[in-house]
């Protein structure tokens, strides 16, 4: 199949952007969009031109490395995937295809599709974490974790930090992040012991950094984890819990 691609092209966080477009011939429908800028790139490096910056390590949706925003939708346009899923047979052949870095007032571009999403990192930093001696793994088996608490933790566990709910939400929100890291936690046995602590120091860091949620929903629209919309409400209410 054909494409033209737009692709976003910039030199540096300060410098101006621009939309750069090529032409790509010859594409199998099964390629991810991560494949068809590796296509690119081998095009333009072999025209002695710089490749486009882009992010990406697993490439099998499990690391959140990757993430761009294609046709104006944070991974592009299937749901439930990241872009290094999105095969591009989701296109008609001969379309155009706009790919931009996510885009959010929290991740700034470092360079054409790479942005930084260090402001997740510091929620982590804040709350996202266990802090308390949860002794070693024969401990951890020692320890009975009731079934429905150990599901609730691992498909809150199921994100992968990728940040599209933020750049999707037109507040520039993150709590469902913020949601997924708090009830991944709040009712396992030793980080239960840090949840108030969790909650003050994290929220207040997501309101330093983020926007306020409005509960628009594009959030878990985007999500490749499946995070459902719920999460938003860990946010309010593991804050007011933090405070009795
Ligand atoms: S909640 Fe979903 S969209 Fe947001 S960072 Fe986690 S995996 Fe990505
Ligand atoms: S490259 Fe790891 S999730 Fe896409």
């Amino acid at each position: 199949m054909r494409l033209t691609v737009r692709v976003w092209r910039q030199a540096g966080p300060d410098a101006p952007g621009h939309l750069e477009q090529h032409e790509l011939d010859g594409l199998s429908p099964q390629l991810s969009i991560l494949d068809l800028l590796d296509r690119l790139n081998e095009a333009l490096v072999d025209a002695g031109q710089e490749a486009v910056a882009v992010e990406s390590d697993c490439r099998e949706g499990v690391c959140g490395a990757c993430g761009v925003t294609v046709d104006g939708r944070a991974h592009g346009p299937q749901a439930g995937l990241p872009t290094c899923l999105q095969q591009i047979g989701a296109f008609a052949d001969g379309a155009t295809v706009r790919i931009e870095p996510l885009r959010s007032a929290a991740f700034p571009v470092v360079r054409d599709l790479v942005v930084d999403r260090s402001a997740l990192d510091r929620l982590i930093e804040a709350g996202g974490h266990v802090a308390v001696d949860a002794g070693t793994a024969t401990d951890a088996n020692a320890l009975p974790v009731p079934t429905d608490v150990a599901e609730q933790a691992l498909d809150f566990a199921a994100c992968i930090g990728c940040g599209a709910c933020v750049a999707a939400c037109p507040n520039g929100s993150a709590h469902l992040f913020a949601g997924a890291k708090l009830l991944h936690l709040a009712h396992l046995p030793s980080p239960s012991q840090e949840r108030s602590r969790r909650a003050r120091q994290l929220t207040a860091q997501l309101e330093a950094e983020f926007g306020p949620c409005s509960l628009y929903g594009e959030c878990a629209e985007v999500c490749p984890a499946g995070i459902p919309l719920r999460a938003v409400a860990a946010v309010p209410h593991e804050r007011l819990r933090a405070r009795r």
